[in-house]
């Protein structure tokens, strides 16, 4: 309950809305929290149930508390604070690990209960969960305990995903909806192509699809060398190119002895843009084949990555059409494997025809 007022809107909070914002900072705090709040993600505070530590807004170019620890975060309080337009959230710097805890704990309790319930509603909320939690690997790709987290989450949805693949469109459709940057959300949605070609084909076992879902969803787990902002830029200077263009072997770097991988999928990782970047300097007079050196499987996860990408929107470009998506497939891998490409369209046109 408010203490100005009685509301009971922030009551956990002691301050109704209007009392916290007639309340601010004087300048002198205002000054000091300029070097002390680090930015959030609104959506870093979807999925909990109350605030794990004091939440800042911004009215007017004055830092005020939206959310007091342990405030109650419900659908009407989301909704408050975007209709507000505070939806540009900022957390003490000691305080960041606490969102990141409470949100590595809601995508543990998911992923142990992944097959109970609804299964489009529990697959929605742990890709949402997966994608959150791979920003904070992102940010610190050496923590043991985020990859764990995230190696048994994508163990899980695997399975879960392979053997419901009536799940798939819808899920795709939620996913994209959810707006995650791309590049947190291409490694989930370049896997859930692969893993529905997989099962179209029916020629893996379930031991492969584990082994092929992590070897796609962490082969760009390099580019966390780049920070997430130079990404929305058209210009990225010749150091940030290099850095880029290194990352499938940042990827192996980061990754080695560290995940549950066989050398030949850390091979995949390795080269799994031979196709892309072959897109670059395609000469359809050029008969050498990267799928004799590097294998069938490399194509299947770098065909799958192009197809996403090209796809789904990026800051600085629209997508494009699947049929176009399609056709620089079939000049890349139309000759060498009619049957895949073949298998690869007839897959995708009944994918998008619904989404
Ligand atoms: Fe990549």
């Amino acid at each position: 309950m408010c203490l100005f007022c009685g509301s009971f809107f922030y009551q956990k909070a002691k301050l109704c809305y209007y009392h916290i914002m007639k309340n601010p900072f004087d300048i002198l705090e205002q000054n000091s929290l300029n070097f002390k709040l680090t930015p959030i993600s609104f959506r870093e505070i979807f999925f909990i149930s109350e605030s794990p530590c004091d939440v800042y807004g911004q009215v007017d170019g004055l830092f005020k508390i939206v959310l007091f620890k342990k405030a109650e975060i419900s659908n009407a309080i989301l909704k408050d604070l975007l209709h507000k337009k505070l939806a540009n959230l900022f957390v003490m710097e000691d305080d960041r690990f606490q969102l990141r805890i409470a949100q590595q704990e809601n995508l543990r309790n998911v992923t142990r209960s992944l097959s109970i319930g609804d299964p489009l509603e529990k697959a929605r909320l742990q890709t949402n969960l997966l994608t959150l939690n791979l920003n904070y690997l992102y940010e610190d790709p050496t923590d043991d305990n985020l990859l764990n987290l995230q190696v048994q989450s994508a163990k899980n949805l695997a399975t879960f995903l392979y053997n419901k693949p009536q799940i798939h469109e819808a899920l795709y459709k939620e996913f994209i909806k959810q707006g995650h940057h791309y590049i947190f959300a291409q490694p989930f949605l370049s896997t859930l192509f692969l893993i529905g070609v997989m099962k179209n084909s029916r020629m893996y076992i379930d031991k492969d699809i584990e082994l092929f879902f992590l070897t796609s969803y962490f082969k760009d787990i390099g580019m966390s060398a780049i920070p997430v902002e130079k990404y929305n830029q058209d210009y990225l200077d010749d150091e940030d190119k290099k850095l880029l263009a290194s990352h499938p072997q940042l990827s192996v770097n980061i990754l080695k002895g560290r995940l549950p991988l066989p050398p030949n999928h850390l091979r995949i990782i390795e080269n799994h843009h031979i196709y892309s970047t072959l897109t670059q300097r395609l000469n359809l007079a050029d008969k050498d084949d990267p799928s004799t050196i590097f294998g069938f499987e490399t194509m299947m996860i770098s065909v799958m990555d192009t197809v996403a990408a090209m796809t789904t929107d990026r800051p600085f470009r629209k997508a494009e059409s699947l049929f176009k998506s399609l056709d620089l497939i079939r000049l890349l891998i139309g000759e060498q494997y009619p049957q895949e490409f073949k298998l690869i369209v007839f897959y995708f046109k009944n994918f998008f025809k619904s989404v």
